[in-house]
C-alpha cells in the first residue's frame, strides 16, 4: 500500500479524511472526484490541463512543500474567482508521499 491520508473540505464545509494513491499518478482533482466529494461536473471541468479552475482549492497545511506554480496555473487563477493566497489548482498537485497529511478546502463552485 501506498496511500497516503489527506483531508479535503468539502464546499458545504464538512471534513474528510480520505486516502489518496501515491503510486497511480494521480492529482488532488481526482482524489477528491474518486472520493465523490464534489458533484460530477462542477470539478476537473478540462481534465487536469489548468484550463478552467473547477479544481481550485486552498491550501490548509503549512508543513508541505507544493510543486512550483506552473505558468499555467499561475495564468489560470489570475482569471478565477474566489482566489486567495493560497489558493492551488488541484488538478497541478499530484499525490506524492510527502504530502502526507495534507488539508485542503475546495474553493466555492464559480460557474
Ligand atoms: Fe481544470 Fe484543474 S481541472 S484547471
Amino acid at each position: 500500500m501506498s496511500d497516503i491520508k489527506i483531508t479535503i473540505i468539502d464546499r458545504e464545509g464538512e471534513a474528510h479524511y480520505v486516502d489518496a494513491p501515491t503510486d497511480m499518478n494521480m492529482n488532488l482533482m481526482e482524489v477528491v472526484r474518486m472520493h465523490e466529494l464534489a458533484p460530477e461536473g462542477t470539478i476537473g471541468i478540462c481534465g487536469g490541463m489548468a484550463m478552467c479552475a473547477s479544481c481550485q482549492c486552498y491550501i490548509l497545511s503549512h508543513d508541505h512543500l507544493l510543486p512550483e506554480k506552473s505558468y499555467e496555473e499561475e495564468d489560470m487563477l489570475d482569471q478565477a474567482f474566489f482566489v486567495e493566497d493560497n489558493s492551488r489548482l488541484g488538478c497541478q498537485i499530484n499525490m506524492i508521499p510527502e504530502l502526507d497529511g495534507l488539508e485542503v478546502k475546495l474553493a466555492p463552485q464559480s460557474t
